[in-house]
């Protein structure tokens, strides 16, 4: 039977997972990974915390692993992330800095890290939730120590260091119209005229069925799109309030439909990536607890209504 990835493939599309090292060690769990889909975004194993854990000493172990067994299982990979304010290294957040050496180590760690996975990765989240929900900017140590020309800085090197790989910039809550989608639109523009090197945006859509859908997604794809942009969905769950039951699954289900439906409709939508595939791992419920059961298999690596949803939305297309 064709898998979630063929019928992308089809339409010119990957479907991925993510997937964290010690998951990895769960046989079952990596089998299907590794069978049903197309690309795989480390979970944490690319993120600074995990590759520069000491001032200029960088450790790809946990990130290589994932790379060896996507390359064994025919995975693209999608890097995540050269820069965010969270599971940032103590010894970086605990230091001050002035600009120059701020700069410096923000260079050092994305050029570093950046060639490590030359040919490896086809793309980069290159800065993660840098915009607030009100649309200003997040104010995390790069913000406030170099201002807001700290994005088109890290761009501009990890181009430098990989010309050939996507560069993109990575949210949540930016799926649909809104000031945050805005800003971010705002944002591109302006980098696109400057003619600073930017591939993508990437569109987390961790969503939740008790916030609704978000506004006018596809047109939102599409505006984006129109800048001369891929987007792609990069951190797909649908959460709810537990416990799960019948009414919750279909509207789940429908809800999985309406984002790929929504990639679907626009050219450049060129992927989708779920963040973990089954309810046996997922972040949700350590982050919100009473609530879960967010991804199309449960816990016993069961399909669950939305995986018929989204197979039958792609094999529509
Ligand atoms: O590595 C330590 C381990 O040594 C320790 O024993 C354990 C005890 O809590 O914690 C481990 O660290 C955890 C880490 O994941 C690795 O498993 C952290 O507590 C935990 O907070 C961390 O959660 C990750 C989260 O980002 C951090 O904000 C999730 O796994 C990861 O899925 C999640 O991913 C983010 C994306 O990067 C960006 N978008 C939102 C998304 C969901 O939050």
């Amino acid at each position: 039977a064709a898998t979630l990835d063929d019928l992308a493939q089809r339409t010119g599309r990957y479907f991925g997972s993510a997937v964290d090292n010690p998951e990895l060690d769960d046989t079952a769990y990596a089998d299907l990974l590794g069978s049903e889909f197309g690309a795989t975004t480390p979970g944490n194993g690319m993120k600074w915390y995990a590759t520069e854990p000491r001032r200029g000493v960088f450790d790809f172990t946990a990130g290589d692993e994932i790379v060896a067994y996507a390359k064994a299982h025919h995975l693209k990979v999608r890097g995540h992330t050269l820069l965010w304010h969270s599971q940032l290294p103590s010894w970086l957040t605990d230091g001050t800095w002035t600009a120059d050496e701020l700069r410096s180590i923000l260079k050092n760690h994305i050029t570093t890290e950046v060639k490590h996975y030359k040919g490896k990765v086809f793309a980069w989240d290159v800065a993660n939730e840098i915009m607030n929900e009100d649309g200003t900017y997040r104010e995390n140590i790069f913000y406030k120590t170099l201002g807001p020309g700290y994005i088109a800085d890290a761009l501009r090197w990890a181009h430098a260091a990989d010309p050939k790989v996507k560069l993109y910039l990575n949210d949540y809550n930016v799926e649909g119209l809104g000031a945050k989608s805005d800003a971010y639109y705002a944002l591109i523009k302006q980098l696109k005229a400057d003619r600073v090197p930017i591939d993508g945006f990437g569109m987390q859509a961790h969503l939740a069925l008790q916030y609704g859908f978000p506004s006018d997604m596809r047109g939102n794809i599409q505006r984006f799109a129109d800048l001369g942009l891929d987007v792609a969905i990069t951190e797909l769950d649908v959460r709810m309030i537990l416990p799960a039951d019948t009414a919750k699954l279909t509207q789940q289900a429908d809800w999985y439909a309406q984002v790929t439906d929504a990639c679907l409709a626009v050219r450049r939508c060129v992927g989708i990536t779920l963040w973990g595939y089954s309810d046996r791992h997922s972040w949700i419920p350590s982050v919100f607890p009473g609530q879960g059961a967010a991804l199309p298999w449960d816990e016993n690596l069961q399909r669950k209504p939305a995986y018929d949803a989204i197979a039958g939305a792609l094999a529509a297309a």
